[in-house]
């Protein structure tokens, strides 16, 4: 599959909000889902996992790519974040790293938006000597 191919955002919804019910939030009470398509047609999830020590919180783009590269890896094509009601979640910044380094700028966030449009300017593996 190739960047033509259709993005199935009913089912990446679903699949990002039955996602959200895997949440260890005891601290925000934000649970949050991720739902994934690949390049080779596979749905890749992941929830957040908090922690006492906030900062060691995980987000669930964290999961969803740990998710990707457990299942096989290959590159995320489309990613759909929800909260614990489904409602769209835009993904903080670290996240929107995350996201580039597994799917590049062209990979599409929510139906709405491309990670190049939330990070512009990335910083990236072609950086790197
Ligand atoms: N969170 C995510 O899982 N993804 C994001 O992109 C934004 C924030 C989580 C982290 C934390 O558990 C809760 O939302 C509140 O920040």
């Amino acid at each position: 599959m190739g960047a033509t191919q259709e993005i199935p955002w009913s089912e990446l919804w679903a699949a990002a909000h039955e996602a959200s019910t895997g949440a260890y939030a005891p601290y925000s009470k934000l649970s949050v889902g991720a739902a994934a398509l690949t390049n080779d047609g596979r749905i890749v999830t992941g929830c957040n996992v908090e922690n006492a020590s906030y900062g060691l919180t995980l987000c669930a783009e964290c999961g969803l790519v740990g998710d990707l590269h457990r299942t096989g890896g290959g590159r995320l094509v489309a990613v759909a974040v929800t909260d614990g009601d489904g409602n769209p979640l835009t993904p903080c910044g670290r996240c929107r790293q995350l996201l580039y380094e597994a799917g590049g700028a062209a990979c599409q966030v929510n139906e709405t938006q491309t990670v190049g449009e939330l990070l512009p300017g990335a910083f990236g593996p072609d950086d790197l000597p």
